[in-house]
Formats: structure tokens, C-alpha cells, sequence
């Protein structure tokens, strides 16, 4: 009899039975570093919503926006270290884990984000979500956010326009080539540095999407933006790899599936935030919007065109083959 009692308390010092520990959920972080009303933003919170209905209360997600758990550069080791579980780094800050992904900070690599799609959901860039496993992160999926643009508080209009200016750049070699390319100097800076950066003039300008530039308030800072489409920020959503393969197989299904939805509506609403937030850029009278003329695109291409050689050992001549045939859509 004593024995059953001891053995009873035992079970429920350790957390196995009563209402209170069938309740309890198990805790979920997603840290971000954007705002929420950025594509990002809006599917980190459709996927809490979602997540915890499709576990029926199992699981609680806790959103993180903007650098306020962890920023660019502790989120990694966070996820790592097991104290957040989701994250969803532009694709940029992968550089120091693997240089496959840097693929996508080729400059002029992608036509559109349709492009990027075709080539995300294909056999290649699936295969991408998995290069890290071996190093315990693993992609569940890619959110898009959109295409970059460029600013200064001068117009830049061809590449010598960028000579000699100092350009925030994400942490990636590539994107720093990119810039050197141009005669111009790139600083690697946390995205939560970025405006004051701007406003102090540590940096004299910087690439993003527009929904990033609105968000962030970089046009009140910048004088001058280049509609130049010459890049993409998108994301992969990340997790640790054996947290993850350590989850009930039921709690995986329904955690995926929520996923899967979030993904869908953060790439229906995309394009629509970074076109609202560009209007509203535009209409703040802040900062001017350039257009290029096919002959100045063509010479921003040209200039920028010798980073693709630099990087093609490192990143593979087959995947910035199959980036590139999905620029034609079938
Ligand atoms: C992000 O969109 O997550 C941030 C991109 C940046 O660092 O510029």
C-alpha cells in the first residue's frame, strides 16, 4: 500500500498525471526580426492561430516580432540551443551554414517571385530545406517576402551612382560582392541597426523589399529609392532538426499542415503588402521613387554580372542552372 502511495506521488511530482499537467501545452517561440504588418509578420501569427487549432490546445505559440526575443545574430544559436524553436531568417543570413543558399543573393538571378517560386517548389530548392540537417536545422518552408530595392539620398541610376557609397548589406559574402562590384562599401549590420544607421549616415543607403523599407521607416531617412528589383528577400522557416524528429508523429502532421497553410497565405499576401507599402511610400512624398530604363537596368546587370563567376564553385553550376530555368514558366 505504501508503495502504490510513493510510486502515486512520484507520478505526479513528475509532471504524468492530474487535470493540471493534461492541460498544460508545450510552449512554442517563433522569433522574428520584421514587423508585423509584413508578410512575414502576418503568416508567423496565421501559423500560431492555425498551429493551435489544428492540435486542439496541444501546443501554444508564442510570436516574436521584431528583434524582440533574438535578432539577427543570436536567432541561430537560440534555435541551436533550444530556446526558440521556430525562426525564419531571410534567406541572406544563412551564409555561415551553408553557401548553397547564398544562391539566392545572385543579383538579377530571378525575373520575379514567380521565378523564385517555381524554383522553391521544385526539386532543387526542396532539397535546400534539408542542406543544413547534418548541422541540426532543418527548413520547413519557404515564406516569400518579395524583391529588392535600392536607396540612397542621391538617385542611383546607373552603377556609378553607388561608387563609393557605403551600403548596409544582410550577412552574406555574396551580397557583399555585389557592392564591391560597383566600387561601393558594404557593412554586414543587424536589421534592428538599419535606421539608425540611416539617420546617423554610418551608411549612406541599403537594399530591400518595399514592405521592409515602409515598415522600418527607411524611406523617412532615404531621399532616394530605385524601384530595381535586383534581388529577393525571401525566407525559410527553420527549426531544430531533432526537437523536431523528437515530436509525436501526430503533433508533426498537425504542426505541418498548419504550416503549410500559413505558407500559402503569407505567399497570396506578399505581393500585395510590398505593393501597398509601396504606394504609401509614395504617397508620404518622403523619399522619390526612380524608375529604370531598360538601358540603365541593363548596365546595373552588366556591372553586377562578374559576382555569378565568383560564386559559382561554392554554390554549383547545376543550381544556378535550375535557378535560372525557372525564370521561363511552362
Ligand atoms: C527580414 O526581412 O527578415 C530582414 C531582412 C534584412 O535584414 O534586411
Amino acid at each position: 500500500m505504501r508503495k502504490s502511495i510513493l510510486a502515486l506521488a512520484s507520478i505526479a511530482v513528475l509532471g504524468l498525471v492530474g487535470p493540471a499537467a493534461a492541460q498544460s501545452p508545450i510552449v512554442i517561440k517563433f522569433s522574428h526580426v520584421v514587423a508585423e504588418n509584413t508578410p512575414k509578420g502576418q503568416a508567423a501569427l496565421k501559423f500560431k492561430e492555425l498551429a493551435e487549432k489544428y492540435t486542439g490546445g496541444k501546443v501554444k505559440v508564442e510570436v516574436y516580432p521584431n528583434s524582440q526575443l533574438f535578432g539577427d545574430a543570436k536567432e541561430m544559436e537560440a534555435v541551436a540551443l533550444g530556446d526558440v524553436q521556430f525562426i525564419a531568417p531571410s534567406l541572406s543570413k544563412f551564409d555561415k551554414f551553408t553557401k548553397k543558399i547564398q544562391l539566392f543573393d545572385l543579383p538579377f538571378l530571378f525575373n520575379d517571385i514567380d521565378a523564385v517560386d517555381r524554383f522553391q517548389e521544385g526539386k532543387a530548392g526542396q532539397d535546400l530545406l534539408k542542406s543544413m540537417e547534418a548541422k541540426n536545422f532543418l527548413g520547413l518552408a519557404y515564406w516569400h517576402n518579395g524583391m529588392k530595392q535600392i536607396s540612397a539620398n542621391k538617385p542611383l541610376l546607373v552603377p556609378e551612382d553607388a561608387k563609393g557609397l557605403k551600403f548596409r548589406i544582410q550577412a552574406s559574402d555574396i551580397l557583399a560582392a555585389q557592392f564591391q562590384q560597383l566600387g561601393a562599401v558594404p557593412q554586414k549590420l543587424a536589421f534592428s541597426e538599419v535606421y539608425q544607421a540611416l539617420q546617423v549616415g554610418t551608411v549612406d543607403g541599403q537594399e530591400n523589399t518595399w514592405s521592409n523599407i515602409f515598415s522600418q521607416k527607411f524611406y523617412e531617412v532615404q531621399k532616394d529609392i530605385t524601384e530595381s528589383n535586383h534581388g529577393v528577400i525571401d525566407y525559410m522557416v527553420v527549426v531544430n532538426a531533432k526537437w523536431w524528429n523528437g515530436l509525436p508523429k501526430d503533433l508533426q502532421d498537425d504542426l505541418k499542415k498548419a504550416m503549410d497553410e500559413a505558407t500559402k497565405v503569407n505567399n497570396e499576401i506578399a505581393n500585395k503588402l510590398n505593393e501597398e507599402a509601396k504606394q504609401k511610400i509614395q504617397a508620404s512624398g518622403a523619399s522619390k521613387i526612380h524608375q529604370l530604363s531598360a538601358e540603365q537596368r541593363a548596365k546595373w546587370v552588366e556591372a553586377m554580372k562578374p559576382v555569378w563567376a565568383k560564386f559559382e564553385g561554392a554554390i554549383g553550376k547545376d543550381l544556378i542552372d535550375a535557378a535560372v530555368a525557372s525564370n521561363k514558366s511552362n
